[in-house]
């Protein structure tokens, strides 16, 4: 039996050389053929479905290696234009481009706290032209969804870790308080007036938010959007109060004096922004959230493709170009030995380990 959502990128086609049988425009065709089946399709197309797969099997696997990438691939990112994966998934698709000689495209794909776009990678064709970035969100989201349609540790290939991110605080512009001990005491007085954005259940504006008002034992009405990058448009026009969000996104906000901010996420300052100073140095102990970034592809996608990305991701993540944006933005690419599949995995794996029994124990999730 064939299963069509795990067939290997070379049994898809796009082999580029495939005889005129089994050309390249008919497999794909019969791809989405395979989808109409799953809703109800005829017997007639799953057969040519099969036929064209077995031509595809017979002539194109090995070629499909060796001439990858012979058209555009796209990275799938789960939040809105404008935010921070955003700005890191365009800086890598900008140098990627050059490396692999082929246009790397950013689509985004946006809503449910970044499940759905996680989901539409998993099932997407496994030939390397459909990738996913996404953060902490791939390891918190089995924990925070009763209903998913994946799984992180069995739906996808890894291509290798990517960078992190430091978070800041920040609040619109004419907020009140200047200094985080005056934030602290004006949220005590005002709660049940503010209002916190974040990009849903699963983004880690979320798990930041929770985290920063659980220290404070207390609560605020939290205003979701499809990505930071909405909500921060938001918080600049006054329309809500505060943010927590990745210095990817807020460095140039803190920098032109559009957002107040009051503090940084990590345990030790930000290179980028110096004067700033850690939410632990202010008497917040043990404070600490970063984010991590991983890129993935369907599973079944072949090894030698997923080696091909990881090479020229490790590659884009050593040039002085890309470093020099990272640093301005705060962002600090991974050491090489993590940009590969084995380091991805193992460190989703932890942290789906790590953070689900806390998520389950805290009881947010959504149906
Ligand atoms: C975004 O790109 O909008 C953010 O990464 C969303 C989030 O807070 O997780």
């Amino acid at each position: 039996m064939i299963d069509e959502e795990r067939m290997p990128a070379g049994l898809l086609g796009d082999g580029g050389t495939l005889d005129k049988s089994c050309n390249r425009s008919s497999v794909g065709e019969h791809v989405d053929g395979a989808e109409h089946e799953r809703s109800g399709g005829n017997t007639m197309k799953r057969l040519a479905f099969v036929l064209l797969a077995f031509c595809g099997a017979l002539l194109g696997a090995p070629v499909h290696a060796q001439s990858y990438p012979n058209k555009p691939i796209t990275i799938v990112l789960p939040f809105a234009a404008g935010g921070p994966t955003d700005v890191i998934g365009r800086i890598l698709a900008r140098d990627m481009t050059k490396l692999l000689k082929q246009q790397v495209l950013i689509e985004n794909a946006t809503g449910a706290g970044g499940t759905l776009a996680t989901g539409k990678v998993a099932r997407a064709a496994p030939d390397g032209y459909t990738l996913l970035l996404h953060h902490n969100g791939m390891s918190t989201s089995p924990a925070l969804y009763r209903k998913l349609t994946f799984d992180p540790l069995t739906d996808f290939e890894y291509v290798g870790l990517v960078a992190d991110v430091p978070m800041t605080i920040v609040a619109r512009p004419n907020f009140p308080p200047n200094t985080l001990p005056e934030l602290l005491t004006y949220i005590r007085e005002n709660r049940t007036k503010l209002t916190m954005g974040n990009a849903g259940l699963g983004a880690v504006s979320h798990q930041c938010g929770m985290l920063f008002l659980s220290t404070l034992k207390t609560e605020m009405t939290t205003v979701p959007y499809r990505g930071t990058g909405p909500a921060m448009n938001d918080l600049v026009g006054g329309q809500i109060d505060l943010l927590c969000d990745q210095t990817t996104q807020t460095t140039s906000y803190i920098r032109s004096g559009k957002v107040k901010v009051y503090g940084v996420t990590t345990r030790e300052r930000v290179a980028s922004l110096p004067d700033i100073p850690t939410l632990q140095e202010q008497g917040m102990a043990g404070f600490e959230m970063a984010v991590w970034h991983g890129i993935y592809a369907p599973k079944g996608t072949p090894p030698a493709v997923i080696n091909r990305l990881s090479e020229a991701l490790g590659e884009a993540l050593r040039s002085p170009d890309v470093r020099a944006r990272f640093a301005d933005l705060g962002a600090e690419p991974v050491v090489p030995d993590q940009v590969r599949p084995e380091a991805l995995r193992a460190h989703l794996k932890a942290e789906i380990e790590k953070w689900g029994p806390i998520i389950r124990a805290a009881g947010v999730y959504a149906e």
